[in-house]
């Protein structure tokens, strides 16, 4: 099947088959692949071009606008050939924008604890999944594009074998141009799609 086939959405899914059918497509997808920016790339565009497929979210009024990945500035690869930096110096804690479809976003999201942080940096530092059904009344919440009225943001979590608990590595971010724009069945969803793209690459 050609790859691009994986982002077609059989008619008559309702919205848990459509979760379902996406992690199963996903699955195919990233198999045989272990490095992160392809596979974080090829989840990105087949998570957005799946849900553009689908009635619910294809629509002009209720449509996702981005899908995509912000992920732990330490993980990204020291550049080798041009400038290369001290692995020993001290870096702050923050999000860089990772592999996405839509339109252009922020490059960089601080994370400081304590503070109003926006919603991937406190979905990041709470370790857990943020409903935002309307992203004007979110403390901090950073706007990307100012057309976008709901997110929902997904920790992606890693689990090490010698540590007690998982740590957060980055998120995965959905925007959406109605307010409520997603559900607990989307929230879910994601959630399974994460552990997925996670456990799919070496990080
Ligand atoms: N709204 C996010 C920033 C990322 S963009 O939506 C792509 C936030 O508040 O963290």
């Amino acid at each position: 099947m050609p790859h691009a086939d994986s982002a077609m959405i059989p008619a008559g899914l309702d919205k848990e088959a459509f979760w379902s059918h996406v992690h199963e497509q996903l699955g195919y997808l990233l198999a045989g692949q272990r490095d992160w920016v392809t596979n974080l790339a090829n989840a990105s565009s087949l998570i957005y071009n799946s849900l553009l497929a689908f009635p619910e979210f294809a629509d002009g009024d209720r449509m996702v606008n981005w899908c995509g990945f912000y992920i732990d500035s330490a993980l990204f690869p020291a550049p080798k050939l041009i400038s290369p930096k001290d692995p020993q110096a001290p870096q702050p804690a923050r999000l860089l924008l990772g592999p996405f479809c839509g339109k252009p976003a922020c490059q960089l999201i601080h994370v400081s604890p304590g503070k109003a942080r926006g919603v991937c940096a406190d979905a990041y530092c709470q370790k857990k999944t943020l409903l935002v059904k309307d992203v004007d009344a979110y403390p901090g919440h950073i706007a990307c594009d100012g057309e976008t009225k709901s997110e929902v943001v997904c920790p992606l979590l890693l689990k090490l074998p010698n540590e007690e608990s998982e740590r957060a590595i980055g998120v995965l971010d959905l925007d959406c141009l109605a307010l409520g724009g997603f559900d607990e069945v989307d929230s879910r969803g994601l959630e399974r799609i994460a552990k997925l793209v996670v456990d799919a690459c070496d990080w």
